[in-house]
């Protein structure tokens, strides 16, 4: 038998079991060794039923990623082919049962799906996540889900990608039981109990009862469709998915497959699958950094201490609740502090009313995290974040303080979003102890966190970091010690060129909405009214000194600031706002506006959308060339990762640096270059930029080209 799939046979009950590792992903050869274990299952006469079960942590994961990979390049052998596997599998004459542990995903559920019977533990998860990747179901799922649940929950399961637990499958008639202990042991029994009763084997393929009449699902289908464009604007898969699903209810299983194959051929073809694929392995690349290994001992982190309850402090803390790591929570002030916990408490309220979780898990996690004014307890933390106010005297002043405190192993950290990491490390007894956390507001929401490696920090601290990271449910990304390190670095040019933009006669919401429409989760403006803008004027006035003398800077900042106008919180800024924090564009601004570009000498003229995007985004891009080619990030995917999770780039156009490999590096650069010549030295193509363009290279295949050479080394 092929190693990646294994057959055993204990009392009657043929278990086939897929050792495919980490995820059990049907690559190739595993689909093949199924069918093949099936054989010999049918054949053999003292085999009265079925198990398939995963071997390792999971069930089926899905396809496997890789060779989607492939398949949406161009390369490989074209889209997988599982109609006749499947079919096999439904066509057995023994019953099949499959058992789900760990997740049943896209491929998993649709393999399952053709046994005969599922059954699943608790806590195991099922679901069509292949939105996620740009792609539809494309081995009947779309086909068998509305045949086993219906079609509306199969239009959720396929539109959101969510997966389910167990408990909510077996309501839905996704599974069969939830087997309570040993999944094999109950697995075998319950296929002992269908061989037993005899009769007809159930193939999902042949159910219709659910299946609901053309006329009666065109409401489920349009409600569908709205869900897409609400919740995946601008996304073609899950427009596509509902398409297969009525293709399930209005046409016969082979033709309906038939026309899922299609449309899985057409989406994954798509540069939103190809951007999408990238996002997923790159957000697993970030895990790996080139000179660390991977065995790399790591501290373990079981009680957290955080200095700081305002915004940032309080979000981590209930970051780390959420995770179980207990949380010392510091203040100066009483005040302070019980205006911290209050809106600790408001928003797990509001998590337990919209339903996200009960009010026992609430009250769990309140008992984790501990208000205080002291140090008190700080001497056992094995992590103190700092999330005081973005002031280096101050952040200088509480690291020498925690270094008398902490114990030696205890890992200190800064949420700086700009500040030099040493520099905050000098002032301690162990630099190599001391890494920039930069986590993002809402920091109990929102998923990247920036980890900043010092000159000094140890390994074991940056893996450490990492695994805190994914602990927490985010994802880590390891930078350099810059200003502002990738994240902001990047978004420092791209508000100060959408100021330009607006000086030279666009409007804040023009801009916003060209940005929008691009595909970004907020315009660049109204995510400046809600940061503050007092708050970018003292960056920018801090960074004075750091600019060249001389070069252009958009006036209009300064006068908002000087008529306080400061954002959402004054409800006023680049926008008005309403009591429900509405941006409503405003005339007082567009005249300040125009005064100041009269004032400033600038000439106001029609601005396109194009141009919007393009100044926009390329000033990123040209600056996420630097960064690379500074080695402040390790990977141009890196990059791509932290902008699509902490600063709301669209995910199907893969973050900017895969973005400007879609448009071709050579296009990118010929527009820097014409922005150079009409707007100065800001635009000065990166010298990687201009390497990459000339070679006729990508930024992917730079990484790639690194991999391989640190791969060598
Ligand atoms: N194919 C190939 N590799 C996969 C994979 C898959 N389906 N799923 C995970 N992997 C790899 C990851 O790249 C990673 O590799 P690495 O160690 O070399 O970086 C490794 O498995 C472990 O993955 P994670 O780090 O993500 O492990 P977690 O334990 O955190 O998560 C998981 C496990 C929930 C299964 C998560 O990996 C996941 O969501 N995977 C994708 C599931 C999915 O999208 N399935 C649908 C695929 S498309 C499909 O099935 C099409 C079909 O309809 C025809």
């Amino acid at each position: 038998m092929d190693k990646l799939v294994n057959l055993t046979t204990q009392d009657g009950v043929a278990v086939i079991t897929i050792d495919n590792p980490p995820v059990n992903a049907l690559s190739p050869g595993v689909p093949e060794g199924l069918l093949a274990a099936l054989d010999v299952a049918e054949e053999d006469p003292l085999v009265r039923a079925i198990v398939v079960i995963g071997g390792g942590r999971t069930f089926i994961a899905g396809a496997d990623i890789k060779e989607l990979e492939l398949a949406a390049s161009g390369r490989g052998n074209g889209p997988p082919e599982f109609h006749a596997i499947l079919a096999s599998i439904e066509d057995t004459s023994k019953p099949v049962v499959m058992a789900i542990h760990g997740t049943a995903l896209g491929g998993g559920n649709e393999v399952a799906m053709a046994g005969h019977y599922r059954v699943a533990v608790r806590d195991a998860q099922i679901g069509q996540p292949e939105v996620n990747l740009g792609i539809i179901p494309g081995a009947e799922g779309t086909q068998r889900l509305p045949r086993l649940v219906g079609v509306a929950a199969a239009v959720d399961l396929c539109v959101s990608g969510k997966p389910i637990r167990a408990p909510e499958a077996l309501k839905l008639g996704l599974i069969d039981r939830v087997i309570e202990g040993d999944l094999l042991t109950g697995a075998m029994a319950f296929a002992r109990e269908i061989a037993e009763k005899g009769g007809a084997l159930r193939k999902t393929r042949e159910l219709s009862d659910k299946l609901g009449s053309e006329f009666v699902d065109a409401s489920i289908f349009a409600a569908g469709r709205d869900q897409a464009r609400k919740t995946r604007r601008n996304m073609l898969a899950p427009l596509k998915a509902v398409d297969a699903i009525e293709a399930a209810v209005n046409l016969p299983f082979d033709e309906g497959c038939k026309k899922e194959r299609e449309i899985f051929a057409e989406c994954l073809a798509s540069d939103q699958a190809r951007a999408l694929i990238h996002a997923f392995f790159a957000e697993r690349a970030v895990a790996k950094i080139p000179d660390i290994p991977k065995d790399t001992a790591v501290y373990n982190i079981r009680q957290a201490a955080i200095i700081g309850a305002g915004t940032m402090g309080g979000g981590i803390a209930m970051a780390c609740a959420n995770a179980g790591i207990s949380v010392l929570l510091k203040e100066v002030e009483q005040a302070a502090l019980d205006r911290g916990v209050a809106t600790i408490r408001k928003n797990y309220e509001n998590s337990v009313k919209k339903g996200r979780f009960s009010q026992e898990v609430m009250d769990q996690r309140m008992a984790l995290i501990h208000p205080q004014l002291t140090y008190d307890g700080f001497g056992q933390a094995d992590l103190i974040i700092e999330a005081a106010f973005e002031s280096m005297e101050l952040k200088k002043r509480i690291f020498a303080e925690i270094d008398q405190i902490a114990k030696p192993d205890c890992m200190l950290a800064s949420n700086t979003s700009t500040l030099d990491i040493d520099a905050i490390a000098s002032v301690t007894s162990r630099p190599r102890m001391v890494v920039g956390l930069h986590f993002f507001s809402p920091a109990n929401v929102m998923r990247l966190v920036e980890i900043v490696r010092g000159k000094a920090t140890s390994k074991e601290v940056v893996m450490t970091a990492l695994a805190l990271a994914k602990k927490l449910g985010k994802v880590g990304v390891v930078v350099g010690n810059c200003w502002g390190f990738v994240g902001n670095r990047m978004m420092l040019p791209y508000m100060r060129e959408a100021q330009f933009l607006v000086e030279e006669g666009a409007t804040p919401e023009q801009v916003d909405r060209a940005l929008t429409n691009f595909g970004m989760a907020m315009g660049i403006f109204a995510v400046d009214d809600m940061g503050g803008i007092d708050v970018q004027w003292r960056v920018r006035e801090e960074r004075k000194h750091m600019e060249k003398p001389g070069l252009r800077t958009p006036l209009m900042l300064g006068k908002l600031f000087h008529s306080e106008r400061l954002g959402q919180k004054t409800g006023a800024g680049w926008y008005r706002y309403d009591e429900n924090r509405k941006p409503i564009p405003d005339p007082e601004v567009h005249a300040l506006i125009e005064k100041t570009a009269r004032e400033g000498g600038i000439e106001r003229r029609h601005i396109t959308d194009d141009e919007i995007i393009e100044r926009c985004v390329y000033i990123m891009i040209n600056e996420g060339a630097k960064i690379l080619e500074e080695g402040y990030a390790q990977r141009a995917a890196d990059i791509d990762v932290i902008y699509l999770t902490g600063y709301g780039f669209p995910a199907y156009r893969g973050g900017p640096m895969w973005y400007a490999d879609t448009v071709g590096l050579k296009q990118v650069r010929g527009r820097i270059r014409e922005f150079h010549q009409k707007h100065g030295e800001f635009w000065e193509p990166a010298p990687l930029l201009n390497k990459l363009a000339d070679q006729g290279e990508t930024f992917a295949s730079y990484d790639a080209a690194r991999e391989h050479a640190m791969a060598v080394a």
